[in-house]
């Protein structure tokens, strides 16, 4: 959880399942980013994991029902005082007695009093997920605006597979941070590809030619993304930040590597966003052992040759493709005004020529932007219009640039 945050009370409600043991490490990561956390397990959760585990990572007293404790009133206290109630593992039982408004435990009673945004992580069988009932109960609960998250696909309790697994831990907090933050899930079931980086060609073994480019921006980019909720793949080139929870990552070094991992992404993608700053020329040749220092003292020649250029070739094939204007394709331009033009007047024609959606324009022209975590640009899109993002953070940026791209795809 990078993206900065206030202290929030959370509950977490926990049904019976297997996975309960999983909403042990969600208390964690909860509690580590200083959130108050109250965990509400149904009586079938504690059959799974007992309420002196629960008790001991919230630090706080854990109930039931509804008659414990009664002159503190907690059916309603809970959930008039939270910021965020988090039901994970969600079984069909409980998303059943949610969607049917129920109130015959605590956890039940705590979600019709919350006025707080709700979030399910579903866990059960991949027959019980896909059960008209449980579809049916599903929807009613995201018509009535609670986010329930998709499950994982993979490895079920028994020796059986499919959707229906719990999403991770990590998954299931940055959707939780997500909403906390206010932030819509505008980009929930669509699939995104991320450039980050700066590749490097190799001269030989030892030696290449890179550029300062951090991948900061498109790390959080790819936060962001996750946190409104797509399936992101990061294609990231020497880039030495942790890759954000929840996101795919595909490791590349030059602009060849990253052209390939991107296109391949690209073809199922619903957008791309190129952060990354893929090296233009490359040497003609790689010197298989280490160039030596010469006995003349003569400097060895370097040529070079151009890098096909990735974003124009992702537009290329998105154009020959069955699927209009699918992926969204987003440019990045680091520009300096000279005696040519000013920065916007490089920028629309770079828009204009590499024919994108949208280009993020930052002026670079006194070492701004490289290696730090805050960012101002300017959002041209292919329109015309210009949307000018003030000083801040690198993940607001990309939230940003996010709103513009789920317009697009809208
Ligand atoms: N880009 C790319 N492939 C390259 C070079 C750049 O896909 N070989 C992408 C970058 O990821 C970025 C955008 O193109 O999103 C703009 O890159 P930039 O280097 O500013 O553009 P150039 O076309 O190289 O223009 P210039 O002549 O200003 O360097």
């Amino acid at each position: 959880m990078n993206e900065r945050q206030r202290p929030s009370e959370i509950v977490l409600g926990v049904s019976g399942g297997v996975a309960a043991y999983k909403a042990a490490l969600l208390v964690r990561l909860f509690t580590e980013a200083g959130h108050g956390v109250t965990v509400v397990p149904t009586d079938a959760a504690l059959e799974f994991v007992g309420r002196a585990t629960w008790e001991a990572l919230s630090g706080r007293p854990v109930q039931t029902g509804v008659f414990e404790n009664v002159h503190e009133v907690p059916h309603v206290r809970l959930g008039q005082n939270a910021d965020l109630v988090v039901v994970a593992p969600a079984t069909a039982n409980t998303l059943a007695r949610a969607a049917a408004g129920m109130a015959d435990d605590l956890l039940t009673n705590t979600l019709l009093t919350a006025r707080c945004p709700v979030l399910m992580a579903p866990a059960m069988h991949t027959e019980m997920w896909e059960h008209a009932a449980t579809v049916a109960n599903v929807a009613t609960l995201r018509d009535r605006g609670v986010t329930v998250l998709d499950p994982a696909v993979g490895r079920l309790t028994g020796s059986d597979s499919g959707p229906g697994r719990l999403p991770e831990p990590e998954q299931i907090a940055a959707a939780a941070t997500a909403l906390l933050a206010g932030h819509p899930r505008d980009l929930s079931g669509r699939h995104v590809v991320v450039t980050a980086g700066g590749t490097r060609e190799y001269l030989d073994p030892v030696r290449y030619l890179g550029n300062r480019s951090s991948g900061l921006q498109g790390v959080a980019l790819a936060e962001a993304a996750v946190a409104r909720g797509a399936r992101v793949t990061l294609v990231a080139a020497n880039v030495a930040v942790p890759t954000p929870a929840g996101v795919e990552l595909v490791e590349v070094v030059s602009t060849e590597d990253l052209r390939r991992a991107t296109l391949e992404h690209a073809a199922q993608a619903d957008a791309v966003v190129m952060a990354a700053a893929p090296a233009d020329f490359r040497p003609v040749s790689f010197a298989d052992a280490k160039i030596k220092k010469r006995a003349d003292g003569q400097a060895p020649t370097i040529e070079l040759v151009e890098n096909p250029d990735v974003l124009v070739e992702v537009v290329r094939q998105r154009d020959a493709s069955t699927r209009p204007g699918v992926p969204v394709v987003v440019g990045f331009a680091a520009e300096t005004g000279d005696a040519n033009g000013t920065v916007l007047d490089h920028a629309r024609a770079k828009l204009a020529r590499k024919g994108c959606e949208l280009l993020v324009v930052n002026d670079v022209s006194e070492g701004k932007v490289f290696g730090r975590t805050d960012s101002e640009a300017v959002i041209l899109t292919a329109g015309g219009e210009a949307h000018e993002v003030p000083l801040g953070q690198k993940s607001a940026l990309s939230h940003e640039i996010w709103r513009h791209v789920a317009d697009l795809l809208a």
